[in-house]
């Protein structure tokens, strides 16, 4: 699947909704850029399990729906207090705060709704709306940001580790590990792809810190703001060298993982992640 064939499934999503602002909200933050790193890790997932694409194209939307509705309350004022993202303004700019935060709201919940709109077998669907709900959730996602808004000046490498394993690498690896439950895997394989999951955030969130000091807002299409937050990152705990190492490090253990992974071809996968490890923005 391409980023634009996964535009047109986003697109088509919201189309049933009511006419209002939120709605046009959810479309402005939804459809107005972004990598889309999360669905095209499912369906790259899906076809190294030869699993047919369709499978997951409910679950596909409904991350992005999540990806889309964090970022819309990370750039909140009460949080990053961001005006750029995606290369335009944040929702809460282009609107107002009460709507971003519906916007939000409106995401999440839609989210769910997508996936349990699956025609896959009914065991996998509440799998995976149950993994997506617990690496989203207060004992995913949610808690990393919230020890992202808690001491964050006070805390040290293994701290900042785990806020990134929550704040990021919880998203980055529900993709991962619902590939596995629509190939039919069991709990054991899926907890090894939330570890790669969890890796491959952290190499990822390290990289994010990197861009955030080495590139211009314009050149990410975000707000760089950790330094004016006084944000504890990657790059201010372990120096530039170290960051880059690490991160480095990390993604070429994932593809390493990845290439062990039973019954599993990670050519393609491998070969995207590298993609990511490469990127400048
Ligand atoms: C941004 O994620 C938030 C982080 C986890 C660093 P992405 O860099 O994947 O953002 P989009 O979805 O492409 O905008
Ligand atoms: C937030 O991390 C990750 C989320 C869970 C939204 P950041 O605050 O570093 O993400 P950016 O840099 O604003 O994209
Ligand atoms: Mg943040
Ligand atoms: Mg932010
Ligand atoms: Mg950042």
């Amino acid at each position: 699947m391409t980023v634009k064939e996964i535009e047109q499934l986003l697109e088509e999503s919201l189309k049933s909704l009511p006419d209002c602002r939120v709605r046009d909200a959810m479309h402005y933050s939804l459809l107005g850029g972004g990598k889309r790193i999360r669905p095209l890790l499912l369906f790259y997932a899906l076809n190294g399990y030869g699993v047919d694409e369709k499978a997951g194209i409910p679950f596909a939307t409904g991350l992005e729906m999540i990806q889309t509705y964090s970022l819309i309350h990370d750039d909140l004022p009460a949080m990053d207090n961001d005006d750029l993202r995606r290369g335009q303004p944040t929702c809460h700019k282009k609107f107002d705060e009460a709507t971003a935060i519906l916007a939000g709201d409106g995401l999440l919940t839609e989210a769910f709704y997508q996936c349990a709109r699956s025609d896959q077998p009914a065991e996998r669907v509440v799998k995976c709306i149950s993994i997506l709900s617990e690496m989203a959730g207060p004992a995913g996602m949610v808690y990393g940001q919230c020890l992202d808004t808690l001491e964050n000046p006070q805390y040290d490498w293994d701290m900042l580790k785990k806020v990134h394993r929550y704040k990021t690498g919880c998203l980055l690896a529900s993709p991962l590990m619902m590939a596995a439950v629509l190939a039919g895997k069991d709990d054991a394989v899926v907890s090894k792809w939330q570890k790669i999951g969890f890796e491959l955030g952290l190499a990822f969130q390290i990289q994010d810190d990197i861009l955030d000091e080495t590139k211009s807002a314009a050149e990410l299409g975000k707000s760089n703001s950790d330094e004016r937050n006084h944000k504890v990152t990657s790059v201010s705990l372990l120096g530039m060298e170290r960051a880059k190492q690490v991160m480095e490090q990390l993604y070429e253990g994932c593809c390493t993982e990845m290439e062990q992974m039973g019954d599993f071809d990670a050519t393609e996968i491998c070969g995207f992640v590298r993609r990511i490890a490469a990127r400048q923005m």
